[in-house]
């Protein structure tokens, strides 16, 4: 790219393009709009429409009649898309994570409601078994060890499982070794060649998940840490490597998480990719924002839309965040 030299000081005087409201506008360089969020919400099985969470004020659990809702909602609000998580019942959880082929299980009853609710706006859906399972790992385990190729094979029947249901997107955020390129083979192979994949490409190992899990119910029973899938947060490198394989075997678009303290990543997988790049703000980035405006520390609606649109500056295509309905009206007016 061609850079005129820079005049001097009093030539140059930054502060002429922030004088005002109009020139700011004028010369801004990345905007926020509805159309950069995927709205994450969880879905239960119960009849209340809302469930509080305690750990995510205002993103409670919702019930699927809610969830088709949030569906309209998001088409009035111009948010393109929800990405749906599910609070299982512990009762059927088990150590193969069963529930989650269930053709009736909760996900598929909430993703055709949605669709129902409001075909236009897209759906999506984690293919990983840890709300499913009983240890509350994302894949099977024997002796204590999280196994690869088993896995896969599970999660690619959950994936076709999801997509028959009428799932757009499907984003396996489990981190086990080729499950991108199998679940692609296994969606040709059924014909349903244009559900799309958003791999969780670089997703670390973080202390940032704590409230998702207490959201799906996941945290009272998971054992140990996930640092043999997940990646180490320490490294740059590898994330680079992850996206690659990602999209080699298939993937059409690539996620990194969380998403504030890795902004360095999304940048240099977007520049080195160009690939539709997103972040996920995820629960514990979320409940930060939430617990410091609650307790006056910092205005509320100003720290979401910053956080947000500093993924956009970063260079993400969009970001999956549980503020998408809030941020979608704060921008709105
Ligand atoms: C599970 C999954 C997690 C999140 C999305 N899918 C948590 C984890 O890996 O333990 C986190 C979402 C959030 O924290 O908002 N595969």
């Amino acid at each position: 790219m061609y850079r005129a030299p820079l005049a001097a000081y009093p030539a140059l005087r930054p502060r002429r393009l922030r004088q005002a409201d109009w020139i700011r506008r004028l010369v801004r360089e990345t905007v926020l709009t509805p159309s950069d969020l995927i709205w994450s919400l969880v879905v239960h099985d119960g009849p209340e429409d809302e469930i509080q969470v305690a750990s995510m004020p205002g993103a409670p659990r919702m019930s699927v009649r809610r969830a088709a809702e949030a569906a309209r909602e998001a088409r009035t609000l111009g948010i393109p898309a929800i990405a749906v998580f599910p609070f299982i019942d512990p009762a059927l959880k088990d150590d193969r994570g069963t529930a989650a082929t269930d053709e009736n299980g909760l996900i598929c009853r909430a993703v055709k409601a949605m669709k129902d609710a409001a075909p236009e706006v897209g759906i999506m859906c984690d293919v990983a078994l840890d709300p499913f399972t009983s240890h509350g790992h994302d894949g099977l385990i024997e002796n204590g060890r999280i196994l690869n190729d088993a896995t896969v094979e599970r999660l690619i029947e959950q994936g076709l499982v999801q997509a028959a249901a009428g799932c757009d997107i499907l984003a396996p955020s489990d981190m086990m070794d080729g499950r991108v390129g199998r679940l692609r083979t296994s969606l040709e192979a059924e014909g349903m060649t244009d559900v799309a994949i958003m791999a969780y490409a670089a997703k670390y190992a973080s202390a940032f998940y704590g409230p998702y899990r207490d959201a799906i119910g996941s945290a009272s029973v998971l054992s140990g840490d996930k640092k043999t899938y997940q990646m180490d947060p320490g490294n740059s490198e590898e994330a680079l490597r992850e996206v690659a394989l990602d999209i080699s075997e298939g993937a059409d678009m690539v996620m990194v998480k969380p998403g504030m303290p890795y902004l360095d990543i999304v940048q240099r997988v977007a520049e080195t990719f160009a690939l539709p790049t997103f972040a996920f703000q995820v629960s514990g980035e979320y409940a930060m924002i939430q617990a410091a405006a609650q307790n006056g520390w910092i205005d509320g609606d100003r720290a979401m839309l910053e956080s947000l649109g500093g993924f956009k500056r970063a260079g993400c295509a969009g970001v999956i965040t549980y503020f998408a309905p809030r941020a979608a009206r704060a921008l709105a007016g």
